[in-house]
Formats: C-alpha cells, sequence, structure tokens
C-alpha cells in the first residue's frame, strides 16, 4: 500500500494549453530535453512540421503512428513521474483537445509575449476552469519584443478572470531583457549566448540579488529600475497563495523563452514543487481516492486506427485508484461486462512499449476492439461505480453532408449515425430537409475530413461535404414550454433551423451579432450553446 502511496505522490500528469505558435511543442521538447528523455531538441518539431506538411487526411493517418506516440509523454525529473497529454490545435482541435483536460490533474498556459491571451487559449482556459484545476503560466519568447510584463499580468487577469502572481519578473528592457529575477529565491538568473539554438540544455549565471556583482553585471539603473518593479508587485499584486493556487483562483506566472532554454529548468523545478499529483474524483458513489487499493479509470480519447485490415482502435484511459497490471480483469460499466487489460502499451518520448503496472495518474493506452466508449468507466468487479459524464462541448464548425449516390442512402444514414455516435461530430436535421442531408457540427475542421474519410472506407459512401459560413449554435426552448418551430421564432430565417437527434430545436447562426438580434426579439426564449441537460 505504501508503495502506492509513494508512486501516486511522484505523479504529475498535466497538460500544456496554449494558442498555435505560441511555442506549446517547443516547451514541451525543452522539458523533455531537461528531463533527459531526449538528448537533442529538434526531433518533435521535425516531426510536427512533417504531420503539416501533408494535406491529404489518409496520410495525416498514416503518420498517426507518430501522433499517438506522442499523444502521452512520460519521463523522470527529480524523483517525479512526469505524464504529458498532448493538447492537439491548429486543424487537428477537436473535442478530442477538450476531452483531454478531463484527465489531467493541472495544466500549463503558453502564452506569446508579443501576442498575449488569444483565443484558443480562452477556450482551454475554460475547461481547465470549469474543473477547478491549478493552471501554471509561461510566457514565452522573452528573448525578443513583446508587451510590457505588467501588462501581460493585467491582461491574463482581465482577459481570463484567474488572479496572476508572477513568480519571476524580467530584468532590462523590453526586446533586451538580460535575464529574470526569481521572487522566491531572492536571485537573478542572467541570459546566457546561446549559439545552439537551445539545442542542448544550459547552464545560467544565477547571483544572488545582493551580490554586488550582481549590479556590475545589470547596470545600476537597471537594477533600480527592478528594485521599483518589485515594490510595486509586492505592494499592489497579489501574495503567493498555495491554496488560491491549488483550487485554480491564482496562477504561478513565469517568465522565459523556449527556443533558447531561458527559464524552462527553473520553470520544470518550481511547476514539480507547486503541481499537485492525482486527486480525488468525483463518481456515482461519492468520492474515489486516487491511494483507494481497488482500481478505477476512465476512458477519455479513442483513436481510430486507419488500417482497413484491422478495424482496432486504442482507447486511452487515465488512472484514477488502485493498481494497474497488465491483463487484469475489470469491470465495464457501460457493457456491465468484465474485459481483459491485455496489450497494455505505455508510450515513452519516443516510442510505445508494453507495460506491466501503472498507477494513479498513469495513462494507458489499450487495444479496443470496439466496446469502448469516450467517458466510460472501468472498476474493480468487487467495487462497482461510474465516473461523472464528460461535459459536451458547442460545436463551432458546420457543413451540409450528402451522398453523392443517391441510391447509397441506407448505407450513409447508418454510417452517419454510426460514428456520430462515437461522439466526434454532432449531427443535425434541418428541419423539412429529411434524410438526403444532414448538418454536422464539430469544434474543429479535421474532424469533417475524418468523417469522409471514415464514410468511404467503413461503409463504401462517397460524401458531398459543403461547409456552411456557420459559427453559433443554440439550443433552443420557450420560457411557457410551448414548441418552437421556425415560424414561431422570430427571424429564424437568419440563422438555420435544425433539431439534434434528440428533436430537440437549435438555430445555428453565423456570429454573436445574429444571435443578439434573435435574443432582442424573442424576449421569451431560453437559449444554451450545449442540449439542455433535461
Ligand atoms: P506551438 O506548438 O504552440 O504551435 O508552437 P511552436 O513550439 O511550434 O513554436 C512556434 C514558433 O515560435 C516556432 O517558430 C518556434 O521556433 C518559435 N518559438 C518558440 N519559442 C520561442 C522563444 O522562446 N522565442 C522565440 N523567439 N521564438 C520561439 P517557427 O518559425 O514557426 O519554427 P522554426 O523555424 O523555429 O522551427
Amino acid at each position: 500500500m505504501s508503495h502506492i502511496i509513494d508512486e501516486i505522490k511522484r505523479r504529475r500528469t498535466f497538460a500544456i494549453i496554449s494558442h498555435p505558435d505560441a511555442g506549446k511543442t517547443t516547451l514541451t521538447e525543452k522539458l523533455l530535453l531537461y528531463g533527459g528523455a531526449i538528448h537533442l531538441a529538434g526531433s518533435i518539431k521535425a516531426r510536427k512540421a512533417q504531420r503539416h506538411a501533408v494535406s491529404d487526411w489518409m496520410e495525416i493517418e498514416k503518420q498517426r503512428g507518430i501522433s499517438v506516440t506522442s499523444s502521452v509523454l512520460q519521463f523522470d525529473y527529480d524523483g517525479c513521474r512526469i505524464n504529458i497529454l498532448d493538447t492537439p490545435g491548429h486543424q487537428d482541435f477537436s473535442e478530442d483537445t477538450y476531452r483531454t483536460l478531463m484527465a489531467v490533474d493541472s495544466a500549463v498556459m503558453v502564452i506569446d509575449a508579443a501576442k498575449g491571451v488569444e483565443a484558443q487559449t480562452k477556450k482551454l482556459f475554460k475547461v481547465c476552469r470549469q474543473r477547478r484545476i491549478p493552471i501554471f503560466t509561461f510566457v514565452n519568447k522573452l528573448d525578443r519584443y513583446g508587451k510590457i510584463p505588467l501588462d501581460l499580468i493585467d491582461e491574463i487577469e482581465n482577459v481570463l478572470g484567474i488572479r496572476a502572481y508572477p513568480m519571476n519578473w524580467p530584468v532590462g528592457i523590453d526586446g533586451n531583457y538580460l535575464g529574470v529575477f526569481d521572487r522566491q529565491k531572492n536571485s537573478v538568473e542572467l541570459f546566457a549566448a546561446d549559439t545552439s539554438h537551445g539545442q542542448i540544455e544550459r547552464i545560467s549565471e544565477i547571483f544572488n540579488a545582493d551580490d554586488p556583482v550582481m549590479i556590475d553585471r545589470i547596470g545600476q539603473e537597471t537594477f533600480d529600475n527592478l528594485q521599483d518593479d518589485l515594490t510595486l508587485l509586492d505592494e499592489a499584486g497579489d501574495k503567493f497563495d498555495r491554496s488560491k493556487v491549488d483550487a485554480g483562483d491564482l496562477t504561478p506566472v513565469f517568465f522565459g523563452s523556449a527556443m533558447t532554454n531561458f527559464g524552462v529548468q527553473n520553470f520544470l523545478e518550481e511547476y514539480i514543487r507547486l503541481a499537485p499529483p492525482p486527486a480525488p474524483r468525483i463518481c456515482s458513489d461519492g468520492i474515489i481516492e486516487p491511494d483507494d487499493e481497488k482500481f478505477s479509470a476512465f476512458v477519455f480519447k479513442i483513436q481510430a486506427n486507419m488500417n482497413p485490415a484491422h478495424r482496432d482502435r486504442l482507447a486511452f484511459i487515465r488512472i484514477c485508484s488502485g493498481k494497474f497490471e497488465r491483463n487484469m480483469q475489470v469491470w465495464h460499466a457501460a457493457s456491465d461486462k468484465i474485459v481483459k487489460l491485455a496489450q497494455p502499451q505505455q508510450f515513452l518520448a519516443q516510442d510505445r512499449q508494453i507495460i506491466d503496472e501503472a498507477f494513479p495518474g498513469d495513462i494507458v493506452g489499450l487495444f479496443d476492439p470496439g466496446i469502448f466508449g469516450i467517458g466510460d468507466t472501468l472498476t474493480d468487479a468487487s467495487h462497482k461505480f461510474t465516473f461523472e459524464e464528460f461535459p459536451t462541448f458547442p460545436p463551432e464548425k458546420f457543413a451540409r453532408v450528402q451522398a453523392k449516390d443517391t441510391l447509397k442512402r441506407k448505407q450513409f444514414v447508418k454510417g452517419i449515425e454510426q460514428l456520430t455516435q462515437e461522439g466526434a461530430v454532432q449531427l443535425f436535421n434541418q428541419v423539412g430537409a429529411g434524410t438526403e442531408s444532414f448538418i454536422v457540427g464539430t469544434v474543429g475542421t479535421l474532424q469533417f475530413e475524418v468523417l469522409q474519410y471514415r464514410l468511404k472506407s467503413e461503409y463504401g459512401v462517397d460524401v458531398l461535404l459543403t461547409m456552411l459560413p456557420l459559427e453559433v449554435a443554440r439550443w433552443l426552448r420557450a420560457e411557457d414550454g410551448r414548441a418552437i418551430t421556425p415560424s414561431t421564432l422570430r427571424g429564424a430565417d437568419r440563422g438555420m433551423f435544425v433539431v439534434d437527434r434528440e428533436d430537440q430545436p437549435v438555430l445555428l447562426v453565423e456570429n454573436e451579432w445574429a444571435l443578439g438580434w434573435i435574443k432582442d426579439n424573442n424576449p421569451k426564449l431560453i437559449m444554451s450553446p450545449t442540449p439542455f441537460a433535461d
């Protein structure tokens, strides 16, 4: 038992969230470099470039071997076992990205110092906030011009609505910082010239703030300015409060530069010190403690294997309690059956390998003969319960999908309904349009290509996809409970009136402005970005 407790205590399971190009890949790679999991930075970035260069979805899927192995990275640092979960960005952005955040215990938010808080960061941040997990901020690209540090702190607080505590502070002037001042250690870490483009670990010069040599190195004026900034932070800023960090109400902010490795090691060390190990989880039985000796886990992601020769898929589970052992038999809540967890895989930085045991906080990939679904609970057969259901996320991209060959309509309807059940896309019917075509909603555009490809390869149906200029969905309900139809809704023709799989009315519109018009003109209407719960 104490072995399990020790293993749990040293787990740190997190995801890095950011807007594309803020530096997530670079930071991930540098964490692996310092963790000793890779010896030369550059390999992951090279593969990412390769992945984005291919446009054909089949080709992307061929590369999936790569994206699968990199969807969870595990390494050890300073006695801790670190699991980094990938949250795909760019065109890969999907519900998977959101769902991955259900499986982590904390998140690292990377912000580009020149751009501040960007759209995708906001969306991902919101999901983390709902879960009330600790969020750590890395303000990246300090090696070049960016926004003023105080403005960035303000922006984080005002745009995201979380308090921020700078753990370190840039020394010098924007675009030419000399280093960062560490507020915890009362020391300054100076930038060192780096000719390797950050391929190898850096060794920084660190001076105690009272060391007269430091003033010599940075100059009296810079030193005085730094003192002014620090006084301002101490007097006007938040105090560091660990309990607020734990509750996700205060984000520790680190300034650095992933590309030049500046501040990365210090960030990693502080992160490991402050980030939480696996926490208790809510389930139908109350609360499940990670050190409960009975095994439990849930499925948070399913990766379809595109090889038509074998239809198997990989289901990723997050272990919540107990010890996982290869070939163990567990209860699968959704089917109410006992299943054997054979061929479990774990992912190291470069390759996957079969594992024999794993602990709470770890992610294991299981071969799935088609029985697992997103959100499924697995428990020890002697203690059956289910974890909370996954939230649904509002679709933002819409397309009309129709079979090219009308004679294939039956297979088309069957295929699209089955694929919708897997949960990657949401299906709607345009009122009055019949089943000749469907409206499909997703959170990212890649899913349309996936849908198109799978309908063809698994159901033999060629489909025509027409992207629609719509970005917002609202489920509709009348305050007085009356039915809502296109003729009772004022301005229904300003968007597209559809029904979901449960026949609930939904209006799809182009933007928030159009939504405002509908709101103003239908005062008794209740609108929700996701289906109504009851
Ligand atoms: P992402 O995963 O969040 O999309 O971002 P990624 O790490 O790919 O970084 C996006 C771009 O920002 C890359 O440049 C990367 O080199 C650069 N970058 C990352 N960290 C820093 C930093 O600390 N300072 C500076 N100045 N740049 C940084 P790129 O031109 O797209 O690629 P590459 O030519 O460097 O490979």
